[in-house]
């Protein structure tokens, strides 16, 4: 992390080693083109302080107690059907402009959470290109040895053509419990000939036909999130259908600290929603009873304005 102090302000860059820190790895344990893109991307930020701090907390709390969705109800489903169909409509008309597949809940021009400061970056798509800088690192590190990636609740296809570019060759599959999505997925697939498929899978009622193949690796971003906790069938079938690698960026309450107050704050607004909680304490359950192996959990310390979004969990089953 530099520091460059000009007048009064100064700003702050995130460079190798703070990524590699948030990772939880070390320098050399970023690959080639993760340390590109820490190059090519402008992650300099400014800590907020003072009197700016003090109105953005305040505009925090007011966005707490005014938030009314609730994660996990009947609406939603049809809230993320609406969503995605209006991804691949786009999609569609811009004649396949991949950049249409960006997430809309990944907003440029917000405030970040970083190592439990609230930050403002200078650049307008900071939590875009670090979650791409992530990808980079993550992808490699944990599915480099499997033939094929599942993605469950894969939403615009966005992680699964980061995975078709760094593996062309391997089976990719995304799964989600909405239509549009399934049909982008294979949009995706047919307009940028992918080894890639969609299809339609609801994570709290596994289909027990749904096909693992064997030396399979499983990837779940920001939808363990969604179940509001009914996250143990989809387990129990993760356990049944034994792929290699289990990988999870969720976010997980469990890794806040609740006597520091952005980390409060975000288990408020978590716990107001109704976020997916328990599914780390459910896997080290898991782990002690010798059902998996526990291999990596990673607190990122990143996050957009209201939580960390993006925290590491790595399992596997254990195969008797
Ligand atoms: C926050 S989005 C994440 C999408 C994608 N993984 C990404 O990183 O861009 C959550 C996704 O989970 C899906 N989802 C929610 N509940 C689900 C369920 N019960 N089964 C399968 N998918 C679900 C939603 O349709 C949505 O695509």
């Amino acid at each position: 992390m530099s520091e460059n102090f000009g007048g009064n302000s100064f700003s702050m860059k995130l460079d190798e080693a703070n990524f590699a820190d948030s990772f939880g790895v070390s320098l050399g344990d970023l690959p080639a083109r993760c340390k590109k893109l820490i190059a090519d991307k402008n992650f300099e930020y400014n800590v907020l302080k003072g009197n700016e701090l003090e109105s953005f907390l305040v505009e925090i709390l007011k966005r707490i107690d005014e938030d009314t969705q609730k994660i996990g109800v009947e609406e939603r489903k049809d809230v993320w059907e609406r969503g995605w169909r209006e991804s691949l409509d786009e999609y569609v008309q811009s004649n396949f402009d991949i950049k249409k597949l960006v997430p809309k809940f990944i907003r440029p021009n917000q405030a970040i959470r970083w190592q439990q400061q609230y930050i403002l970056p200078v650049a307008d798509n900071f939590e875009l290109d670090y979650v791409e800088v992530l990808r980079e690192w993550l992808f490699p590190a944990y599915f480099s040895e499997v033939d094929t990636i599942h993605e469950f609740g894969c939403g615009t296809g966005f992680n699964l053509l980061a995975l078709a570019r760094i593996y062309p060759e391997k089976n990719l599959i995304g799964s989600d419990f909405v239509p549009a999505s399934v049909e982008l997925v294979n949009k995706i697939a047919e307009k940028q000939s992918l080894n890639l498929r969609g299809h339609i899978f609801d994570m709290i009622q596994p289909n027990e036909n749904y096909e693992v193949a064997e030396n399979s690796g499983v990837l779940t971003f920001g939808s363990l999130e969604q179940l509001a906790g009914k996250f143990e069938n989809f387990i129990d079938f993760l356990l049944r259908k034994k792929p290699e690698i289990c990988v999870h960026i969720e976010p997980t309450i469990e890794l806040y600290d609740e006597n520091v107050l952005s980390d409060y704050l975000a288990i408020r607004f978590q716990s107001k929603r109704g976020y997916t909680k328990g599914l780390l304490p459910h896997l080290s359950d898991l782990a002690s009873q010798g059902n998996i192996e526990l291999l990596k959990v990673k607190r990122l310390n990143f996050g957009s304005q209201m939580m960390e979004g993006y925290n590491l969990m790595v399992w596997r089953p254990v195969k008797v």
